[in-house]
């Protein structure tokens, strides 16, 4: 899967162990935060009915490909279908020019490739050839190999000053990992806004996880060129990093100091407005704009609350140290673990 930043992929396991040791015990688990659909994944493979969503359109595709697709009805096609994405000729377009020579995220040669088997997939798709399951697929295999020859720290914020080694590689399509269907019946994945979602799914989850993000670092920002591959729609990009202008525009209240407090509250509220959702499992670390205080009195009214504290590694940019353009250190690496805390409400 995709590098990224605040995947819960190390956490993964607890989150299993918490969710089973609900009680009542829960079969329906929505995921309204999901990034790469990590979390959703491995629920859907433990047994749970899993609905993702996620406002951002890679993050849509990942949760399409990861929770929503069954192993059983795309395996084959989807098999061919990248086979003959790997037998074509680069021919370098929109991508390579502006993610490998107005900036340098990938070389030239891969980037001729990415285009090419994306217009590929356009083309599948025009022709009327493609579900929407089987397109997510076909993307995520494009976005993750992708992602293996990329020349970042994991952020898509900038690039590397010089090559890193593993851009210098010939990118390479793999089947992703998509899972036989749950058995507790139809998996789904979506694209709205978290409060939408989490009104949508009062009355269908027994479990809603959030894990929305803890402060100002903003995804689309830091994922344009997912955004921009899976959307294939050829914006016009600013800055060093080449980013689509509607970064500019496109926002999330997590992100915001002030809004932060009421967007989780309504989300929160929105979740519990019905009877069904039975429990509501929480992920923040102590480095966000709320504080462990601030979060608890939100979900305590509503029932026992526990909170469990897991002491994390911090992300990339805390590992490596802070950097000019230039590329040369002019800071020295920050704090490198935190604590993850999951708050773990079962109503009364
Ligand atoms: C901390 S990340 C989730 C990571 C995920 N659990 C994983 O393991 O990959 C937060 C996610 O929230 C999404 N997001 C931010 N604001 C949102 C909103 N208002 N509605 C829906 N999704 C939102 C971001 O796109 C990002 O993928």
């Amino acid at each position: 899967m995709i590098k990224y930043l605040g995947s819960k992929r190390t956490l993964i396991p607890r989150l299993l162990e918490v969710f089973g040791a609900l009680d009542p015990k829960p079969t329906c688990i929505a995921d309204l935060f999901s990034g790469t659909s990590r979390v959703g994944h491995a629920c859907k493979k433990a047994g749970y009915q899993v609905i993702s969503n996620d406002h951002n359109a890679y993050a849509e595709t990942l949760a399409r490909c990861y929770v929503q697709a069954d192993l059983e009805t795309h395996r084959a096609e989807a098999g061919l279908r990248i086979e003959q994405l790997m037998a074509l000729s680069p021919q370098a377009g929109y991508f390579t020019k502006t993610f490998c020579e107005e900036s340098r995220f990938f070389t030239p040669k891969n980037g001729a490739r990415v285009d090419a088997m994306r217009n590929q997939i356009a083309a599948w798709e025009g022709a009327g050839l493609l579900t929407e399951e089987l397109k997510a697929i076909l993307l995520v295999s494009l976005m993750e190999a992708a992602d293996r020859v990329d020349s970042t720290t994991g952020l898509q914020m900038a690039y590397l000053k010089s090559w890193a080694p593993r851009a210098e590689k010939d990118m390479e399509l793999r089947m992703p990992e998509v899972l036989s269907n749950g058995k507790h019946g139809t998996c789904t994945a979506t694209g709205i806004d978290a409060l939408d979602a989490a009104r949508a799914c009062a009355d269908s989850a027994d479990l809603v996880y959030l894990d929305p993000p803890y402060n100002q670092h903003k995804y689309l920002g830091n994922y344009h060129i997912w955004e921009t591959l899976v959307r294939w729609d050829a914006p016009e990009s600013y800055g060093v990093a080449r980013k689509r202008v509607d970064c500019r525009e496109r926002s999330s209240d997590f992100n915001s100091k002030p809004r932060i407090a009421s967007a989780l509250h309504e989300v929160i509220s929105a979740c519990l407005a019905g009877q069904r959702v039975q429990h509501l499992v929480l992920s923040f670390n102590n480095e966000g704009y709320l504080q462990r205080e601030d979060i608890s009195a939100m979900l305590a009214p509503h029932g026992t609350l526990d909170v469990i504290e897991v002491d994390y590694k911090r992300y990339v940019g805390a590992q490596i140290g802070i950097h000019n353009p230039k590329g040369k250190r002019v800071g020295k690496p920050g704090k490198l673990r935190n604590t993850e805390f999951l708050f773990v409400l079962s109503r009364s």
